[in-house]
């Protein structure tokens, strides 16, 4: 098949082609996907996409106008797709459901021990001959409360990682894990986990429901000097909330992998450029903020696996058999095998 490769970066080509085998034609465009770039997919039976294309009903729409049939995801979350426009038009749409929760988990705790050790600030004065403490003592991790909200399997592996540390973890999910349970998770509502917990680390799912879960009431319940950290999606957080309570003192630190409006900044070298989003730059100015640009997941067995499953809905969507957990939109939009 011939796979239009949007938002591609040059770290992608070798892991993508490898796992291809030269069974799909991938043709790599450095343009992010959308509405506007769609047309650009023609002549390709599949696009494959990533978290900051935006796969609405007009890109979807030019999509399947351009003769596309398969959208391939690789990524975990799909709240960048409107799913039922995709089905309504007959595309499939699949995704990488599990590459890594490690890279992801591991990434979060890096943002913590940072963040508490105030390793950004050291290394900086390390290299101008600042040998001084003042400002950079931290806490002991051991025995601290860290409420994990979202235990699947990206929140599993941090609790498993935090109970090692000898943590009392907390955890808030609709539907808790068993494991999570069994590694020494405690699951409480809420309203507990934001009251109770030193750090609050999210890990569900961007959804309409969890859209500013961390808002002004949240952010008021934490305790006081709290450390917030999001891997998850950036519109978990409301951005301009979390700078008001930044501002007035009442969190400790803050670890973001995400943010709302990263689609405009994110991924790209824009160091030559003046940055035009204000209240992003204001998050840049606190100290105890610590900001990464969406590479939680970027690990080199998270690139493999991710090429591996994103080629492996490409074979499967050819064989009119994708697996169904990396199915989307319903099983009734891949076709049929050929007989
Ligand atoms: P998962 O589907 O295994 O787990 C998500 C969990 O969140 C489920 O247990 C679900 O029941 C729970 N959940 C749903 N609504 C909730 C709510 N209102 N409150 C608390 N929990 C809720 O997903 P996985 O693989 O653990 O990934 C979690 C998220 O991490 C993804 O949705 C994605 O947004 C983000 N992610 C970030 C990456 C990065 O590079 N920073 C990479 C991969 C994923």
């Amino acid at each position: 098949m011939r796979i239009a490769f949007f938002s591609a970066k040059p770290f992608e080509h070798e892991p993508f082609l490898a796992a291809a085998a030269g069974r799909h034609e991938l043709v790599f465009l450095p343009q992010r996907l959308d509405a506007s770039t769609a047309p650009g997919a023609a002549g390709c039976a599949g696009v494959c996409a990533f978290v900051n294309d935006r796969l609405d009903a007009p890109c979807l729409e030019a999509l399947a106008r351009a003769g596309v049939r398969l959208v391939a995801l690789r990524s975990a979350g799909f709240n960048h797709v409107d799913v039922d426009a995709a089905a309504r038009l007959g595309l499939a749409v699949a995704r990488v459901p599990a590459y890594s929760p490690h890279a992801v988990a591991e990434h979060t705790v890096a943002l913590m021990l940072c963040l508490n050790r105030k390793i950004h600030r050291a290394y900086n004065r390390v290299r101008e001959h600042n040998f001084a403490l003042d400002g950079l003592m931290g806490f002991d991790l051991f025995g601290k409360t860290v409420g994990v909200v979202g235990t699947g399997k990206i929140g599993q592996c941090v609790v498993r990682i935090m109970r090692g540390f000898g943590c009392r973890v907390l955890a808030f999910d609709p539907a808790p894990c068993a494991e999570c349970r069994e590694l020494g998770a405690e699951y409480v509502p809420l309203s507990a986990l934001l009251s109770g917990s030193d750090i609050v680390t999210l890990h569900c799912p961007l959804t309409p429901s969890t859209r500013h879960l961390i808002n002004d009431a949240a952010l008021r319940s934490m305790r006081p000097g709290a450390m917030l950290i999001n891997t998850g999606r950036g519109a978990l957080i409301d951005t301009r909330a979390l700078i008001g309570a930044l501002k007035a003192g009442r969190l400790g630190a803050v670890g973001l992998d995400v943010y709302e409006e990263e689609a405009d900044l994110f991924f790209r070298d824009l160091s030559e450029e003046v940055l035009h989003d204000d209240v992003f730059a204001r998050l840049l100015t606190f100290p105890n903020v610590l900001i990464t640009a969406h590479q939680g997941f970027f690990t080199r067995e998270a690139m493999a696996n991710i090429a591996q499953t994103t080629i492996a809905n490409a074979d499967g969507f050819e064989a009119g058999r994708i697996d169904p957990a990396n199915l989307v939109t319903p099983a009734l939009f891949v076709p049929a095998p050929k007989a």
